[in-house]
């Protein structure tokens, strides 16, 4: 039975095990680049054990970021500085991923530390902000994005679909190994497959096969520029926890006609189109677990999912018992860097220090490597280290 600490194999890619950083908005882009920072920060988790990692949600075009902060892959320009940070990620032992998003009607943003809260829209005149796009003219309201949502024509949809296609071609040149689409979180995908955001009337509104049109053209067109061999995922907005929305048994009917178009893995979240949530259960430990496991039995699929998994034995039954076969982490990972070095331990892990790049795991293996030393409390029963050990003299 595997463990967190299994590898998982998903077409040509192994993970050394079940632990991926979440892409997480970091807002420190310049121009959509990712520089010394994005290298620092995201090479430290890679060295601190993940076995995948993805940077935030890079944008397929520049109004599809959240901020003018954020990154992006929709210019040739951009594709070094994600290839620094692969080259990084492969070397520290990890496996890159990158996942392609557009915000619809959810950009044109202020970065939440500044503005107080998530989700402060700029005016489309404001020289940060621009015009936010949407399958209907619906503002997502509730006194933050207020501003005109310009609906897409078909043409228009069609032009997304090639930029996240031209978007795809970028992330392998730059060596990303695996690509998650952004269907999620109340963006653009998300918004699409939304009743309450979604009034169109035309093949891309109304029933859910309609509304579930936009995600799978825009996995169809990745599809066809992405390798066959390498691992394609989606992020869902699977529930908006509202009757008027998205409810999560249709979504396991759309993760079915997703697999039939070439989907490897489902990592299920929230719809995020409404602020108007009933019941959606954001502090619960087990419950995306419990729904992830649905969705396996009945779509067959491997999944993946986030949220409160911090706990390293609460990651680990998740995979343990067969719901989930990626363990997503969020906040866990922006806590602590080495968050799979202290889980292996926490866990009985025979050597924890495995994970890190093996230089410095000879070092915290041999040199004086009893726990206090390292400043790991101590575990009863531990043996201390033999005498004479290398460099001890
Ligand atoms: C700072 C921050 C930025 C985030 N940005 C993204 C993002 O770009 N794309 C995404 O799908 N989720 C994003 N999320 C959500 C996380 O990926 C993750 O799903 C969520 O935090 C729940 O996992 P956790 O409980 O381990 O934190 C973000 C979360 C945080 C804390």
């Amino acid at each position: 039975m595997p463990d967190l600490f299994s590898p998982f194999t998903l077409k040509d890619v192994t993970l050394r095990n079940r632990i991926a950083m979440s892409p997480m908005t970091m807002y420190r882009s310049v121009d959509g680049r990712m520089d010394d920072y994005h290298l620092m920060y995201l090479g430290a988790r890679a060295a601190g054990g993940f076995g995948l990692v993805f940077p935030e949600q890079v944008a397929i075009a520049p109004e599809g970021r959240t901020t003018v902060h954020c990154a992006g892959i929709y210019d040739d320009d951009q594709i070094e500085g994600h290839a620094r940070v692969t080259a990084m990620i492969k070397d520290m032992g990890s496996v890159a991923g990158i996942q392609l998003g557009h915000t619809g009607r959810n950009g044109s943003e202020v970065k939440p530390w500044v503005a107080g809260d998530l989700g402060h829209q700029l005016p489309p005149d404001h020289p940060e902000g621009w015009q936010v796009v949407g399958p209907s003219d619906v503002p997502y309201g509730f006194g933050k994005r207020p501003h005109p949502v310009h609906p897409l024509t078909v043409e228009e949809i069609k032009a997304v679909h090639r930029q996240y296609a031209e978007a795809a071609v970028r992330a392998l040149e730059a060596g990303y190994e695996w690509l998650e689409m952004h269907f999620a979180h109340g963006y653009l995908a998300a918004s699409f497959y939304s009743p309450m955001a979604n009034k169109r009337t035309d093949a891309y509104g109304g029933s859910l096969e309609n509304r579930a049109r936009f995600l799978i053209e825009a996995l169809d067109a990745v599809r066809e520029v992405w390798p066959e061999h390498l691992p394609l995922t989606m992020r869902l907005g699977s529930d908006d926890f509202h009757p008027d929305g998205v409810q999560f048994e249709d979504s396991i009917t759309v993760i079915g006609w997703l697999k039939e178009h070439g989907l490897d893995l489902a990592d299920i979240s929230m719809g995020g189109n409404s602020d108007d949530m009933r019941d959606p259960f954001f502090g619960d430990v087990s419950a995306w677990v419990d729904r992830a496991r649905q969705v396996k039995e009945q779509v067959d699929i491997p999944m993946a999912t986030s949220w409160n998994l911090g706990v390293p034995q609460n990651a680990d039954a998740a995979v343990r018992d067969g719901a989930v076969d990626v363990v997503l982490l969020g906040r866990p990972a922006l806590a602590n860097a080495h968050w799979p070095v202290w889980a292996a331990r926490e866990l009985g892990h025979k050597e924890p220090f495995d994970l890190v790049p093996e230089d410095w795991g000879w070092w915290l293996k041999n040199f004086r490597g009893h726990a206090p030393s390292i400043g790991w409390p101590e575990i009863p029963g531990e043996e201390a280290p033999p005498a004479g050990l290398p460099g001890a003299a």
